[in-house]
């Protein structure tokens, strides 16, 4: 983990609430599905905010946000050349393997599957990809998605690619003979007990990410804790990637 000064190289706006922002610096190592917090610009007063890290180069390194409140608000107003500290890589990310890799997400949950999805790829799996939103003019990343895996874009609406949900998706090629070894999965808590429930109900080994508020991102505040397999664990150091079996959803 590593306290980074980095340079905005560009803070781009995909669609009204919905931005890529890339930094620049001397970027540690990360793990496919870990986080980093990203430091708000002065005079917001506000706490780092915990993105999932979409890429990294070691020189730079993207960040899919969706604008909620004060701090993402904050983010949008960032430029190309302003500096921040980026903490990061945090908490522990998705298991890479080989076999058949099922990387199923929803929204901005897809931020973090696209290092997982290619971390698979990379490690001789064959990967197959899901990824939901509600309509065409709100899919994120899909291009870069199907540069690393076979990728089935699903839409609430129909708008584009698959009509109907991205575990409809799965199942379908489940049907056609599919059988993951291992599903990933990182999105909208309903899409998350879909999965564990598809995963489990077959005896594949799932993984989640979960989300929670965070205050500081590396163990110490407890702000994050939830019940994982009938304990208090914290999301941001003992996960936020868990088994789903140990969730409570
Ligand atoms: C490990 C981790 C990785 C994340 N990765 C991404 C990502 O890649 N892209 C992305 O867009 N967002 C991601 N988030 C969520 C993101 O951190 C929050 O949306 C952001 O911190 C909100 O800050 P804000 O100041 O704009 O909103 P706030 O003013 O703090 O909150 C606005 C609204 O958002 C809700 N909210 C705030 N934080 C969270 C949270 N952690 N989970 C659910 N709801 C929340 C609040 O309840 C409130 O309704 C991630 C969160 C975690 C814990
Ligand atoms: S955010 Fe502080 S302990 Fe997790």
């Amino acid at each position: 983990m590593k306290d980074v000064p980095v340079k905005v190289a560009a803070n781009e706006k995909l669609y009204d609430g919905a931005y890529m922002l890339t930094v620049e610096g001397d970027l540690p190592p990360f793990s496919p599905g870990q986080f980093a917090m990203v430091e708000v610009p002065s005079g917001e007063r506000i706490l780092r905010r915990p993105f999932g890290i979409v890429y990294s180069d070691g020189r730079k390194c993207g960040f899919l946000y969706q604008v909620k409140g004060g701090g993402t608000r904050a983010l949008t107003r960032l430029k190309s050349g302003d500096e921040l500290k980026v903490l990061m890589p945090l908490g522990n990310g998705f298991p890479v393997s080989g076999g058949k890799v099922a990387v199923i997400g929803g929204g901005f949950g897809v931020a973090p599957l696209l290092s997982a999805a290619r971390g698979c790829a990379e490690a001789g799996a064959e990967v197959r990809v899901y990824a939901g939103f509600a309509a065409a003019e709100k899919t994120l990343l899909c291009d870069r998605f199907a540069e690393v895996a076979k990728t089935t874009v699903c839409t609430d609406d129909g708008s584009a690619g698959f009509h109907g949900f991205p575990t409809a998706a799965l199942e379908a090629d489940m049907a056609a003979g599919f059988k993951p070894d291992v599903v990933l999965c990182c999105g909208p808590e309903p899409l998350m007990r879909a999965v564990k429930r598809l995963g489990e109900s077959r005896g594949i080994p799932t993984y989640l990410s979960l989300e929670r508020r965070m205050g500081c991102g590396v163990g110490a505040c407890l702000t994050c804790t939830c019940r994982i397999a009938g304990h208090n664990k914290r999301v941001c150091k003992d996960g936020p990637v868990f088994p789903s079996t140990e969730v409570e959803l």
